[in-house]
């Protein structure tokens, strides 16, 4: 180690918690105050502080940074004071770059901590019920082992206690979130008479704790988790994570379940690269953890509504990080723990690796479930879904394929079924534009800044958005397929369950093509446009589309020589003309800006 690097180590030690493993010391003001440990003193003149990470004895006299501190105390020559200095920071020093991670002791306090409530658990007699109630959850000793599943003790402070022995910080303490306190002072802990789940990285440090009830009171949480502290944040973690990761990588894929007991379940049947949030949705830090590893999901939520609801908002959010969606729906709304518990493991990995569907089966399995089809209302809605799930299937083929199930399933012609589709489509997009609009993607480079105004208007309001639609409705062949696909969602989907716009409801229901224009939308233009309403805006974008859609039809009329049967736009030269046009107006765009 050379003299640079011993010196960012003796500045980067935290003095208070070295200090603290041999005086105690007591919080005053910015610094901390104690007994001198170097000459013999009733009343404190030892202070240590934080800001400038030093110790000054007013009585000896005696006063430095860390390194002197331990060459001091320990009595140890120079170099024998850095070796224990690395030790106290959990370096090793192989004369590399040193870099003390300043959260080590958190990290330690947690450890410490986990390993106090498994002891407690297996060890403690009073932990009878607990290991009572677990028996009865098909918790087994060795899951608790691999898991290392803990008790917190029914008391006021015995966690602390152990800390405090430990010569741990209270202050450290309570930035992990372990104890608190109170109003006289006295510190308390915080997890009291609870099962506890530690939560792990993917390098098997905990992190934090979700914590179980397992006596009986209304009055409490089922679960309490760890508050957000400097190394756990409740949206970047992910349960089991630490077991998971291995199989995970080997079989190239990653079970996503809603609960601890859950992914417990799925390990004692052997699917053991399962994970679980702690009771939020899965968001996209989690995503990125995972996109590391494997690119193949499937989720498993509970089978009831909760689970399915959050089950699509997952598969929309998986689909943004292009991953590759399947799912497994439960029967009777079971979750993973209660379908174990009923049917035992052999029969529960039976049943998921044989039910293992894609994101298209899947929804067709939920629009159809548990439904009374005599209910007039109730069949109109399942025929909506599934109507609009097919539509958007893009393909001939699947779309026959799923009009031949629905109406095996309802128990009519596939003849009736598809005449009631095709009404339900919107005939304008479906057989006028559809086709064109496929030839159109290729020359559209850009997205005219006319469309996105439109779609900003028509936001504001349903009623904006329908008169507006009124107006343009045969013009929308002027719009970019990503546009037009907004256009439609929001104005033939969203408006015609919602009367309000809300932005979390609509980007989870519509396509990622339309989510990526959407955010296009807002990235480039609510920001600029913060005018409210402005009609004369409105009306120019409004004539600017009929424009566009003036031209093509022109061309379109002159390039097919009048065979107007002929919908598609054949020629390259269309192709050009309409590139000029657009990149006129984009030119005339950029010149007003
Ligand atoms: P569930 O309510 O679905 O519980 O919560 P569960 O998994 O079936 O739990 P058991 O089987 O009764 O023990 C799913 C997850 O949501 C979080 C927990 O992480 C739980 O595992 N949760 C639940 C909380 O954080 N707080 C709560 O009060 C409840
Ligand atoms: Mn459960």
């Amino acid at each position: 180690m050379n003299q640079d690097e011993i010196n960012s180590l003796n500045e980067q030690t935290d003095i208070v918690s070295l200090v603290s493993k041999y005086v105690k010391l007591e919080k005053q003001g910015k610094n901390y105050k104690g007994l001198c440990p170097f000459h013999h003193e009733k009343t404190p003149s030892f202070i240590v502080s934080t800001e400038k990470n030093m110790f000054n004895c007013f009585g000896c006299h005696k006063a430095g940074g860390p390194l002197k501190f331990i060459q001091e105390i320990e009595n140890v020559d120079y170099q024998e004071a850095v070796k224990l200095l690395c030790d106290f920071n959990g370096v090793k020093y192989v004369g590399t770059k040193i870099k003390v991670d300043p959260n080590l002791k958190y990290y330690q306090i947690m450890e410490t901590s986990k390993d106090f409530y498994n002891r407690f658990l297996l060890d403690d007699k009073s932990s009878i019920n607990a290991l009572e109630y677990l028996k009865s959850r098909g918790i087994t000793e060795e899951i608790i082992k691999d898991f290392e599943i803990g008790l917190s003790p029914n008391s006021y402070d015995v966690l602390y206690k152990v800390l405090t022995d430990m010569k741990y910080l209270e202050l450290d303490m309570a930035d992990c979130g372990l104890v608190d306190s109170g109003d006289n002072g006295k510190y308390h802990d915080l997890f009291v008479n609870r099962i506890m789940f530690p939560i792990k990285d993917e390098k098997n440090n905990t992190l934090g704790f979700s914590a179980r009830i397992y006596v009986k009171d209304p009055n409490q949480p089922k679960y309490i988790n760890s508050r957000d502290t400097k190394i756990f944040r409740k949206n970047q973690v992910l349960f089991n994570i630490n077991n998971a990761k291995p199989e995970i990588i080997r079989k190239n894929r990653i079970i996503i379940h809603e609960g601890q007991m859950d992914i417990i379940a799925s390990y004692k049947s052997g699917l053991k690269e399962a994970v679980c949030t702690l009771g939020t949705a899965i968001g996209e830090n989690q995503i990125k953890i995972i996109s590391k590893l494997t690119k193949n999901v499937i989720i498993c939520y509970d089978g009831d509504k909760a689970g399915i609801d959050s089950s699509k908002k997952a598969i929309n959010l998986f689909k943004r990080f292009g991953f590759n969606i399947h799912l497994v729906l439960l029967p009777n709304g079971m979750d993973p723990d209660e379908f174990v518990m009923r049917y035992g493991e052999d029969k529960y990995l039976e049943y998921f690796e044989s039910h293992i569907i894609d994101e298209v089966d899947y929804l067709y399995n939920v629009a159809i479930l548990n439904n009374n089809l005599d209910d007039k209302n109730v069949l109109n809605k399942v025929k909506l879904d599934v109507f609009s799930l097919i539509a958007s299937l893009g393909s001939k083929i699947e779309e026959e394929k799923y009009l031949k199930r629905f109406s095996e399933y309802l128990n009519s012609s596939l003849d009736a079924v598809v005449e009631d589709y095709n009404k339900s489509r919107n005939i304008n997009i479906n057989i006028e534009i559809k086709p064109q609009i496929k030839k159109l993607n290729k020359v559209k480079k850009y997205n005219s800044e006319c469309e996105l105004r439109l779609i900003y208007y028509a936001i504001k309001s349903r009623d904006e958005a329908l008169r507006i639609d009124n107006e343009i409705r045969n013009d929308l062949i002027a719009f970019s397929q990503e546009s037009l696909q907004l256009w439609v969602s929001l104005v033939n989907t969203y408006y015609e369950e919602y009367l309000i716009f809300d932005e979390e409801k609509f980007v989870n229901m519509i396509s990622e093509e339309a989510f990526n224009q959407y955010k296009l939308l807002n990235d480039v233009l609510r920001k600029s446009l913060n005018q409210d309403y402005n009609e004369e805006d409105l009306r120019a974008c409004i004539n600017k589309i009929k424009d566009i859609r003036e031209d093509i039809k022109n061309r379109n009329l002159h390039e097919n020589n009048l065979n107007s049967n002929d919908e598609t736009i054949k020629s390259r030269n269309v192709d050009e003309m309409f590139r000029n046009r657009r990149n006129k107006e984009k030119r005339k765009f950029e010149e007003e800006k």
